[in-house]
């Protein structure tokens, strides 16, 4: 007694199981032996897609605690007492790789949260970088494709990654941060979350302020070096996996401090960037980051495919109090998610229990595949109807929104927002200390040395072009890395004041009155994630010649009006006066 029975799906008890039932004992296999079939054909559909991105990760369930008041912000119930705590899971991961892939890959991690509350599930499904590569939701599909494999031969390509990014100079941010070793964290544990782009909050007066979520790593920043990363994909693919496993098996549990940034409405008209660009971030000095509570990590799910790989977040997922921004890339995101899901999971995907709202969910959808659940029960599936009494809740409504524009159309996103250089350029000088720049220095040469084939030089050319605007110095430690020889006469970067002081503009009053601001001690790890220091800069390219108009020159040559393109100009990667020598480019 006490003992289970090995059964069948369907209940039936197994009388043999290292056996099939067979004519004699070397004779073949009878079609009658349902139990070899059955654990042949489960066994056969165990897989289901993998996440077309950020199939490698790892997740735990936790508790946010709330340690500061922000109610002057937001209503939403999270938030709503010092001291309130709310069930939560996290899913850490990579971006580029395959589900086997190996945790130390160079690429930034992923940060997904779902909090569940009492008006529904808020997921914040953010990176372990401020920032973002491109800034429009058009070009993810397109970006996703040159960092997963070549299509002829299956293997990763470097010229396909720097051919992108070399054509999309918007990404010179996150490519930068991606070059350091905050490309390499040593575990999850070790690395600051962000919610990335901006949102937005209401408080109970329905005011609206554009908020921007930080989540810094109690634990402290931790990364690897280029060539430990490499070393322990050898030693052991899973480490950040094992390491989050272990810590919370011993009581270890890994803690965030999350704090926000706010900017009102009023100011976000004239900040000097835009704030809805998820390719740049706001200063914290301008806008310090306010504490609003913990995270803790503190349970990792029985089982990993249950909890972890059918786990479903989507940035639509807003509650009361918390909402969108016009940031053209979170637009794309609201729609995408979901269409993820139900792809990969089926349409019933908010019913997979890691998934489900642990509060009401009431509304007439019915069946559909894999419904396990109640599926509405005897309650009537259509609306109106005369017996249920689920009503519309009309005081979670929004103020309507004010848009600044009645044209529809496709408007170029970098048409006066190109500057595409200033922040990488703060961010090497002023966030990293000397041992960062030669990492971030030798991780690019390491990288860009992979580039091969007859668009080499011209591709090379045209990203250590990107690389000189943003620091002089910085383009030529890579070019000399690289063996490309810089002709300084005919060079034309006039970089001689690469930061110089501009006023701003912006009427960037801090709105809140709190001056918390963290420690950037920790340089690269830590606050580069702010305008990298705090310091009122912004450079002053517009006299620079390296003018090859950021490779929208293929799509659009004379089109940007914006502060480094001159319209109508003629464009080749000759003008930069960089003189590549394929013969004399390392090739590692
Ligand atoms: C328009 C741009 C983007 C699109 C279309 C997009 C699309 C996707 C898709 C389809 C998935 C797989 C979902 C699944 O199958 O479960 C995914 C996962 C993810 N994305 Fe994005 N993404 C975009 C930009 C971003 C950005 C800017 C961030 C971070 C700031 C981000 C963070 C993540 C994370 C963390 C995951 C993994 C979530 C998990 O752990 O399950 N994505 N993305």
């Amino acid at each position: 007694m006490g003992k289970k029975k090995l059964t069948t799906a369907g209940g039936r008890p197994y009388v043999e199981f290292d056996n099939s039932m067979t004519v004699g004992n070397r004779g073949p296999i009878l079609l009658q032996d349902y139990f070899l079939h059955e654990d042949l054909a489960h066994f056969n559909r165990e897989r289901i897609p993998e996440r077309v991105v950020h199939a490698k990760g790892t997740g735990a369930f936790g508790t946010f605690t709330v340690t500061h008041d922000i109610s002057r912000y937001t209503k939403a119930k999270i938030f709503s007492e010092i001291g309130k705590q709310t069930k939560m899971f996290a899913r850490f991961s990579l971006v580029a790789g395959e589900k086997g892939s190996a945790d130390t890959e160079r690429d930034p991690r992923g940060f997904a949260l779902k909090f569940y509350t009492e008006d529904g599930n808020w997921d914040l499904v953010g990176n372990n970088t401020p920032v973002f590569f491109i800034k429009d939701a058009k070009k993810f599909s397109h970006f996703i494709h040159t960092q997963k494999r070549d299509p002829k031969t299956n293997c990763k390509s470097p010229t396909m990654v720097w051919d992108f990014w070399s054509l999309n100079p918007e990404s010179l941010h996150q490519v930068m941060i991606l070059m350091s070793d905050r490309g390499t964290p040593f575990s999850y544990r070790n690395m600051h979350g962000f919610g990335s782009h901006t949102f937005s909050l209401i408080n109970k007066e329905n005011e609206k302020v554009w908020v921007k979520f930080h989540f810094k790593t109690l634990q402290g920043v931790k990364n690897f070096n280029g060539k430990e990363a490499s070393d322990m994909k050898a030693t052991d693919p899973d480490h950040s996996q094992r390491d989050l496993v272990e810590a919370i098996e011993r009581k270890d549990f890994p803690k965030w401090a999350m704090s926000i940034q706010v900017m009102t409405v009023e100011q976000a008209k004239t900040y000097k960037w835009n704030p809805f660009d998820v390719t740049k971030v706001w200063s914290h000095k301008e806008f310090p980051l306010i504490d609003v509570g913990t995270m803790e990590l503190n349970e990792i799910p029985q089982n990993y495919f249950r909890d972890v790989e059918q786990s479903a977040f989507a940035p639509a997922n807003v509650v009361n109090g918390i909402s969108y921004s016009p940031d053209k890339m979170l637009q794309g995101r609201l729609l995408s998610y979901p269409d993820a899901h139900r792809y990969r999971l089926g349409v019933n995907y908010e019913n997979i229990p890691v998934n489900k709202c642990p509060y009401m969910v009431a509304n007439y959808q019915r069946d559909g595949q894999m419904q396990v659940g109640e599926n509405g029960g005897a309650n009537p599936n259509y609306r109106p109807n005369s017996f249920d009494d689920i009503v519309v809740d009309e005081s979670y409504k929004e103020r309507p929104m004010n848009l600044e524009s009645n044209v529809a159309d496709w408007f170029d996103r970098n048409e006066n927002d190109n500057d595409h250089y200033t922040q990488p350029g703060i961010l090497y000088r002023e966030a990293m200390n000397d041992q960062d720049k030669k990492n971030t220095v030798a991780n690019i040469i390491s990288a860009m040395s992979g580039i091969s084939g007859e668009k080499k030089e011209e591709i090379i050319k045209r990203q250590l072009c990107h690389f000189f605007r943003a620091d002089a110095q910085l383009g030529m430690a890579i070019a000399k890395g690289l063996g490309v020889s810089i002709d300084e006469k005919t060079m034309g970067i006039k970089h001689k004041k690469i930061v110089s002081k501009m006023k701003n503009t912006a009427k960037t009053k801090d709105p809140v009155k709190e001056k918390k601001v963290y420690p950037s001690n920790d340089h690269i790890g830590s606050d580069c994630d702010s305008d990298h220091t705090g310091k009122d800069n912004n450079s002053d390219h517009s006299d620079g010649d390296c003018d090859n108009d950021e490779t929208e020159t293929t799509e659009k040559k004379g089109k940007s009006k914006g502060k480094f393109n001159k319209p109508g100009r003629e464009v080749s990667p000759d003008t930069t006066g960089i003189d590549t020598k394929a013969d004399k480019t390392k090739s590692k």
